[in-house]
């Protein structure tokens, strides 16, 4: 390793999850399978990809823990809340992600994960009537009680550090309200106010772990840590924050894809992708409400990879109004399917002399396998920015998401194209591991 200037990674890291569903236990199931040698963590680049430092004769390909220094498996300790007091084991089980046989050799560990009693608001997710709920009164509350929670297991697993990842369900959409969500003090008044339609719970955990010196990543597309007002606690806190959305299937495919067409200069008259999805996150997103928050999300994509203003001949046609291309996102849940997710694009581009054709993706994909291995890097990697020093939105991190975080009252651009995406991550690491960023290609 060349001389670095981040922090070692010493002694236990607590990966502190909110919620205990599909997508957590497979993440922690996985984690200590793994750490047993019973498994690969395949699908995770901290524990696979190889980065490129130096060029010419002193280049060579290392893996991220031989260039900065990364928390190992074996110091990963697990926590988590829930609505549903289920222990880890039996969430695991009763998600049906994985077979019997994957979970059982890790049973004792699992089970030790009991969810601490959620701070949680039922109008936010509808569809949820689980009762292990802090009987808060009011938002404050509910960062005072998640704030005590997070010293209280720091303190009892002798964990050095936190991170806090929201992998609970989506919570309806929360508009971005300048007199909210501008200003440090104006939320915190509103916490303080019990202000209920514009402080999420989400939003209590955020602050309570920046608070608590505990960077936190959001896997949901919730607003959350995309607000101003907490990136202003991110810097007083010097503490990095993520989000929003785990890039994981269908936004995965189009993110990589729609640079084919773009860089091709191919027109796009249209492209309508529909899911069906049979877990508890569908069933949460069958709620039009919350549904809305993952639309948004998923919408953003295509729009900074194909850009009407930038080539009108190409992406300006196609809606009603004749300035931008179709674009349709579905989510239809369907029980039968568990969380074996089957996504379909149907993309309309038309080439020379504006001749149509079409493509069609169908991916059968299995959702939380997918978000797994996200959970282990981001989780990773944003220790590794605390130890380092960064703070605030960490943009080395948008290519785990399906929604990147970015400066939006500025004017600032989200990178969606998941191969800039990638030589950011790879510069980050470089420079956090002391070695020159580049953009060459490899
Ligand atoms: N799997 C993927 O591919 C993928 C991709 C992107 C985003 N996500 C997001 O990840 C999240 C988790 O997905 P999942 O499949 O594990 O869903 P899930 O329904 O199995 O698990 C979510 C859990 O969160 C709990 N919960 C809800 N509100 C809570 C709160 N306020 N505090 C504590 N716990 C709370 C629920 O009780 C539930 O057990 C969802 O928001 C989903 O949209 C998943």
């Amino acid at each position: 390793m060349t001389k670095t200037n981040v922090k070692p990674a010493e002694g236990k890291l607590g990966i502190m999850v909110v919620g205990n569903g599909a997508v957590a236990t497979t993440f922690m199931t996985g984690v200590l399978m793994a750490r047993k040698g019973l498994t690969k963590p395949v699908g995770s680049m901290t524990q696979y990809d190889k980065i490129r430092v130096g060029k010419g004769e002193d280049k060579k390909y290392l893996k991220y823990a031989d260039i900065v220094p990364l928390a190992s498996l074996d110091d990963i300790v697990f926590g988590c809340w829930d609505v549903y007091p289920q222990n880890a084991y039996q969430s695991a089980m009763y998600a049906e992600v994985l077979k019997e046989k994957d979970i059982e050799p890790v049973r004792d560990e699992l089970e030790a994960i009991k969810p601490l009693p959620a701070a949680f608001d039922k109008n936010y997710a509808k569809r949820l009537d689980g009762d292990n709920v802090k009987p808060c009164q009011t938002r404050w509350e509910m960062v005072e009680a998640l704030r005590e929670d997070i010293r209280r297991f720091k303190a009892e697993k002798g964990c050095s550090r936190i991170v806090v990842l929201w992998a609970a369900s989506t919570e309806i959409y929360v508009p971005v309200d300048e007199k909210v969500h501008y200003h440090l003090a104006d939320l915190e008044a509103a916490m303080k106010a019990d202000d209920r339609e514009h402080v999420a719970p989400s939003m209590c955990y955020a602050y309570a772990a920046l608070v608590e010196g505990a960077p936190f990543i959001m896997g949901a597309p919730n607003t959350t840590v995309d607000i101003p007002a907490m990136w202003e606690l991110a810097e007083k806190t010097r503490m990095p924050i993520a989000g929003k959305d785990f890039k994981t299937g269908q936004t995965l495919v189009k993110s990589g894809f729609a640079p084919i067409i773009g860089t091709r200069c191919l027109g796009l008259s249209g492209w309508f992708s529909t899911n069906i999805l049979g877990n508890r996150d569908g069933l949460v997103l069958d709620e039009p409400a919350n549904f809305r928050t993952k639309e948004v999300s998923k919408l953003s994509t295509l729009e900074t990879i194909l850009k009407p203003d930038v080539q009108p001949d190409l992406y300006a046609h196609g809606n009603d109004e004749d300035t931008q291309y179709f674009h349709k996102v579905r989510i239809n849940y369907y029980p039968p399917r568990n969380d074996n997710k089957e996504g379909w694009d149907n993309i309309d581009i038309f080439g020379w002399m504006g001749y149509p054709m079409q493509i069609k993706i169908n991916f059968l994909c299995r959702d939380s396998i997918l978000a797994a291995p996200l959970c282990l890097d981001l989780c990773l990697l944003i220790d590794l920015a605390v130890r380092a020093g960064r703070y605030g939105t960490q943009r080395f991190l948008s290519f785990f998401l399906k929604s990147p975080m970015h400066d939006y009252t500025v004017g600032e651009e989200a990178v969606n194209h998941l191969y800039q995406q990638y030589t950011m991550l790879k510069n980050a690491i470089r420079e956090m591991g002391g070695y020159e960023a580049d953009e060459e290609i490899d």
